[in-house]
């Protein structure tokens, strides 16, 4: 712990840090020494993704990924890299998966931005809401009321949602922590029945001079449908001594900007990427989810990291709404790429023919890109609801 936390030039003794990395899978961790010296630390969660159809398969999530600057660029991230990728692969993962601090590290060991997410900023004195405000029930809990009702909504949440990953009972210890974004606040969202359909955890820190400014910073939001989601944002603008809200990493396909009478009310930064995907097994992976439309694709993939893995071939995927079979072939591909573009492309978030355009896949068959565009697509948008 103290090493990843000099590595990224904080404070050892954070709590939630120490509970996060004591408590959780130690077995799948990966260090590196000098000596008796602790120099760089790695480690694998263990967790669940949705793919497109609603099927979960296990990935790995690559975290605490961390080398002292006294020990950089000499290979010790590749090396840890290159264990975590055998420990997922041994594991029978066909994904590993990763948030990145900086964009330029990972391309090169197979990963691809696979959710992008957007930043938000709200002033509430220009937000209107322009559709009807929804019906149901606010309430105002406390921790153990919302840990009631906050993981089994999650669960039913993020199994609807392509891209979405499954949270550990650390996750949630992690999000009780003391935070600096000021007082915390937990509210659930009941529909008429009394089942709870949406959570969401905010902070706010008061500002009184010259007038009443609070900023509301959303930690957490949660809806299990699109009238949750309007009933949350709805609330948040409408708290009295509020001047701003800004929430991040909100999904790319939020509806938040159509419910308001002018969408410039709400200020988005550039959508940047979120989680990084690795696909391990193209078959496993390929064949997990379903496709928008039908159709065959033969894909040529090149895994210079691990290649004859798993990821590394040629590939005939025939899908549809209905399910997927992906197996290796021998015959002529109609596109090739590299691993890491898969990777961006696979859950649907990013479309194969934007990437062909930035010249990262081949078109061999004319008409291919337009036929895996269709097949890739995915409603909802990929979104992985959870930073780690
Ligand atoms: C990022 C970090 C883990 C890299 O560790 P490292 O041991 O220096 O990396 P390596 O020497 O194994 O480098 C492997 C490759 O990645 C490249 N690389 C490493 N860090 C990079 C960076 N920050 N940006 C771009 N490329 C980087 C190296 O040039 C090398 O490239 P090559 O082998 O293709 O020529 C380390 O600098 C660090 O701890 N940074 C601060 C914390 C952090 O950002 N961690 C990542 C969290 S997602």
């Amino acid at each position: 712990m103290r090493t990843d936390a000099a590595a990224f030039g904080e404070d050892a003794e954070e709590l939630s840090k120490a509970e996060r990395w004591i408590g959780d899978e130690l077995d799948r961790t990966c260090a590196a020494f000098d000596g008796d010296e602790l120099v760089g630390t790695s480690r694998n969660h263990s967790f669940e993704l949705t793919v497109p159809g609603g099927a979960s398969i296990p990935a790995a999530g690559v975290s605490a990924v961390a080398v002292l600057p006294t020990h950089r660029r000499r290979g010790i991230l590749r090396a840890m890299m290159a264990a975590l990728l055998e420990n997922s692969a041994g594991r029978s993962e066909p994904v590993s998966m990763l948030t990145a601090s900086e964009g330029g590290i990972y391309t090169r060991f197979g990963f691809g931005v696979s959710t992008m997410a957007l930043d938000v900023k709200l002033d509430v004195r220009d937000v209107e809401f322009a559709r009807p405000r929804p019906g149901g029930r606010l309430r105002m809990v406390d921790r153990a009321e919302l840990e009631k009702h906050a993981p089994s909504l999650f669960d039913r949440v993020r199994r609807a949602r392509p891209g979405a990953v499954s949270r550990s009972e650390v996750w949630w210890a992690d999000l009780h922590a003391p935070h600096k974004s000021g007082t915390r606040f937990d509210v659930l969202y009941e529909v008429e029945d009394g089942r709870v359909d949406g959570f969401v955890t905010y902070a706010i820190k008061d500002q009184w001079d010259p007038e009443p400014a609070h900023v509301l910073n959303v930690r957490d939001l949660v809806a299990a449908s699109p009238v949750a989601e309007h009933a949350l944002w709805r609330y948040l603008c409408e708290i009295d001594l509020v001047r701003t809200i800004k929430a991040a990493q909100v999904a790319v396909d939020t509806p938040l900007p159509w419910l308001l009478a002018s969408p410039r009310a709400a200020l988005f930064q550039p959508a940047a990427d979120y989680v990084w995907t690795r696909v391990l097994d193209v078959p496993s992976a390929l064949g997990a989810r379903t496709y928008a439309s039908a159709g065959r694709l033969v894909l040529a993939v090149h895994d210079r990291m691990r290649p004859g893995g798993a990821a590394d071939g040629v590939f005939a995927i025939e899908g549809g709404p209905d399910g997927a079979s992906v197996a290796a072939s021998t015959d002529a591909p109609d596109l090739t790429c590299d691993v890491s573009t898969l990777s961006t492309v696979w859950l649907g978030g990013v479309r194969w023919s934007t990437q062909a355009a930035a010249g990262w896949v081949e078109e061999q068959t004319p008409g291919a890109l337009t036929t895996a565009d269709a097949m890739f697509a995915s409603t909802p948008m990929p979104f992985p609801f959870t930073w780690f």
